[in-house]
Order: structure tokens, then C-alpha cells, then sequence
């Protein structure tokens, strides 16, 4: 009889059992209750395990080892398969213990804002953007070329004085960028001309902090090269500039001033806009504060950069946009723009 000879005897246990095994695959345990139901069917006193041990006793001594291997293989199938089921439904019973919803939808978390010299600085950008300036960036981390020596600074110009500049102690050449005018030799180096950029960036340098400096700050530099580009091309831009930022009603006024990059060289005021011009400690009872450097690009950095200064001209400017940013927004101490106080922060939200 088949049932007696071993080979066909192990045959038929693996094809059974393995019948078991896609029927228990295909159970549908949806909650408690199936569950239930599945372990007294498979794991039950009277279950389909139990029933399957007992066909051990029918088993000859010389083929109980592999058949109770099969069957003990079989065992621990269903009982893997049971414990997956029931983690699963006691998570679901627990987070329903604990008050949870699982179908609920997720809160809804705060919506960051922008800072707002980011903001401050986009505006700067879009108003020169309009203008057809170009964004140019560069390192932070500048030589002394494009920093200085490029900007008609030799080494030993007494103007290098004007900027308290934090070298980098592994080589004497590199140093913190204390302006971006630095982005701008490496833009006049490529080349290719006419060119119309604003430069956006963090500068650094050794200054005490207080509620009026810092030692890093933010500046938006300008820079324009054409032929017969002129001062009144200058101030005609700044203009537009500073009306577009500040509105109509705003004062502006050019004082002589001197730069070794630019000659002539200018700083533009604009009337106080915290006081109104009847004087505060912003504008140092004067009415005015200054918010830019400019001037014509001096002929040697022209040639530095391999420009015909013959040919051509052109204008310069750099602004602070920490200066911007407190006038805009009434802001009276520079600290508090690298604070990280969420309290000054929130007050700048944005829609995103
Ligand atoms: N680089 C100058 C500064 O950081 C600003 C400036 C730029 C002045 C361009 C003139 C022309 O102070």
C-alpha cells in the first residue's frame, strides 16, 4: 500500500501540507474576530496542527525523523504566520487604547518664514533685476587678489586700514571677503562684455558688534560696464532704486566720498525713515542715513581685469542689506538679525 512505502508516504505529507500552506495564506484575518477564528482552526486544541501531529503515530520507526521534521516545519509556519496577524491587530488595539485614531488625518505643522534679510535681499535682487542686472556670486573665502590688489589696493595702501579684515592663519593670502566687490573682479575677469550684475552675499569683518555693526553683515554690490556709461547713468539707477524700495516720498542726497576703486566716489543718503528726519539715534540726530558707496570704476581695476578703459566705463555701488532691512522695517538693533529669536523672526512671515 502506497501508504506504507516511504517515498510515496513522504510525497504525500509534503503535497498536503503544502495545500495547507496556501490555504492558510489565503485566510482573510480582517479583525479580532477572524483572528480568533484562525487560531482555534489551525492552532486549536482540535486544529488542523494538532490533528497533522497526530498522524505521527501512524508513522513506521524508520520514517518518524523526517516526517516530524515536516511536520514540526510545518508547526512553526503556522505559527510564525498567527504572530505576524496578531501584531499587527494589537498595534491597532493599542493605539485605540491610547485614544488614537489611525484613520485620523496628521496635524498640521506651523509654516516656517522666510528671514528677513532673505526677504530684504530678494527685493534688492528683483528691483535691480528689473534694470536687467544679472545675480553673480563667489566665495566667501577670497585671495588677496580679488579682495584687494585688484581693486586698486597694492599691498600697501593705507585704505586696506578702512576694512578690518580676519586672514585665515594656514595661508596669509586668503582672508574672509570683506565686501563682494571681489565678485565682481571675478566676473570682469571673464571677459565678456557688456556686463550688468548685482552681487548678493555675506561679508566679514573685525568689528565689535553692537547694535550698529557687526562682524558679518549682508551686501548687495552693482557693477555696470559699457561703453560711455556716466555718473548720471549712476544716480539715474540709484534713484530708481531707492524709490521702488522706500516709495515716493523718500529724500535722497550724493556726498563726495572716496573709495580706491572708484573715482569719483559717492555715498548716497536717504532721509531717515524711523524718525521722519526730526532726528533718533538711527541717523545720529541728523535726519540722513547712509545706505550705499558708489563711484565710476577706477581705470587701474579696469586694467587689472584686462579692460580697454579707453573703450569702456563704468559704475559701481554696494550696499548694506542689514541698513536696508532696518529702515524698511523700523528694526534699531542689527543684533537681532542673527539672534535667532523666533519671537523678531515670526514678526517677518511670509506667504510661502
Ligand atoms: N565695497 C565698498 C564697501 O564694501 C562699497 C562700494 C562698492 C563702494 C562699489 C563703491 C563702489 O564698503
Amino acid at each position: 500500500m502506497c501508504a506504507l512505502d516511504y517515498l510515496c508516504l513522504m510525497d504525500q505529507l509534503i503535497k498536503e501540507l503544502n495545500q495547507y500552506k496556501s490555504e492558510i495564506a489565503a485566510e482573510k484575518v480582517t479583525d479580532k474576530i477572524t483572528l480568533e477564528a484562525f487560531r482555534i482552526k489551525y492552532l486549536g486544541t482540535k486544529g488542523l496542527v494538532k490533528s497533522s501531529m497526530a498522524l505521527m503515530k501512524t508513522v513506521d520507526a524508520d520514517k518518524k525523523r523526517e516526517a516530524g521534521q515536516l511536520l514540526n516545519e510545518f508547526k512553526v509556519f503556522v505559527e510564525t504566520f498567527f504572530e505576524n496577524l496578531k501584531t499587527t491587530f494589537d498595534t491597532d488595539n493599542n493605539n485605540q487604547q491610547k485614544g488614537l485614531d489611525t484613520t485620523l488625518p496628521g496635524y498640521i505643522l506651523p509654516k516656517g518664514g522666510r528671514h528677513p534679510i532673505g526677504l530684504v535681499q530678494d527685493d534688492i535682487l528683483e528691483i535691480f533685476g528689473r534694470l536687467g542686472f544679472a545675480v553673480a556670486e563667489g566665495p566667501e573665502i577670497e585671495d588677496d587678489w580679488h579682495n584687494f590688489t585688484a581693486l586698486n589696493l597694492p599691498d600697501d595702501h593705507p585704505a586696506r586700514d578702512m576694512q578690518d579684515t580676519f586672514y585665515i592663519n594656514k595661508n596669509p593670502d586668503w582672508l574672509l571677503r570683506t565686501h563682494t566687490s571681489s565678485v565682481q573682479i571675478r566676473e570682469m575677469e571673464k571677459g565678456i562684455l557688456p556686463l550688468r550684475i548685482v552681487c548678493p552675499g555675506r561679508v566679514y569683518r573685525n568689528e565689535t558688534i553692537s547694535a550698529r555693526a557687526h562682524c558679518f553683515f549682508n551686501q548687495v554690490e552693482g557693477l555696470y560696464i559699457d561703453e560711455k556709461v556716466s555718473f548720471a547713468d549712476l544716480k539715474q539707477t540709484l534713484y530708481f532704486f531707492v524709490k521702488e524700495m522706500f516709495g515716493d516720498d523718500v529724500k535722497v542726497r550724493f556726498r563726495p566720498s572716496y573709495f580706491p576703486f572708484t573715482e569719483p566716489s559717492a555715498e548716497m543718503d536717504i532721509s531717515c525713515l524711523i524718525c521722519k528726519g526730526k532726528g533718533c539715534n538711527v541717523c545720529k540726530k541728523t535726519g540722513w542715513v547712509e545706505i550705499l558707496g558708489c563711484g565710476m570704476v577706477h581705470p587701474n581695476v579696469l586694467a587689472n581685469c584686462n579692460i580697454d578703459a579707453e573703450k569702456y566705463s563704468g559704475f559701481a555701488f554696494g550696499l548694506g542689506v542689514e541698513r536696508i532691512t532696518m529702515l524698511k522695517y523700523g528694526v534699531k538693533d542689527l543684533r537681532l538679525f542673527s539672534e535667532n529669536d523666533i519671537r523678531f523672526l515670526q514678526q517677518f512671515k511670509s506667504a510661502l
